[in-house]
């Protein structure tokens, strides 16, 4: 899980988040093995801004991978920065009830949940089959 965390700290150091002054970094780990990271991207037009979840699920999805097996999302302050509910939904396209969601703070790791923790009975490609 290391290396998970330390690819979302990373990321965080780059988050474009001018407006809200809240860095967050994220980072999947697709089915390969391989990290991919995302930081948040703020907008002039406050809601074109993305999550660093998203930027990070695109990156896995322009790798070609389609599965993520774990999730790690950092964020500042002392509540848990858990993914909003728009990125739990995008995490769910691609990963499985019991795929982990690490949550860190600047000091580590906090709690871990499983992705069925945060997103109960959810919607997902199976429902359109
Ligand atoms: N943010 C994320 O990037 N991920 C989350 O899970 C929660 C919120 C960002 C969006 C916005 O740029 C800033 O944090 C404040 O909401």
């Amino acid at each position: 899980m290391d290396d998970l965390i330390q690819a979302a700290r990373d990321a965080m150091a780059n988050s474009y988040s001018p407006y809200s002054g809240f860095q967050v970094g994220a980072a999947v780990r697709g089915e390969s093995g391989a990290v991919y990271a995302g930081c948040n991207v703020e907008n002039a037009a406050y809601p074109e801004g993305i999550c660093a979840e998203a930027t990070a699920i695109a990156a896995m999805v322009m790798a070609g991978e389609r599965m993520i097996r774990e999730v790690c999302v950092i964020g500042p302050g002392d509540t848990l920065v858990t993914p909003c509910g728009g990125c739990r939904q995008k995490i769910r396209e691609f990963a499985g009830q019991d795929t982990a969601i690490h949550i860190c703070g600047p000091e580590g790791h906090r709690r871990s949940f499983t992705l069925a923790d945060l997103l109960p009975e959810s919607f997902g490609p199976d429902n359109l089959k």
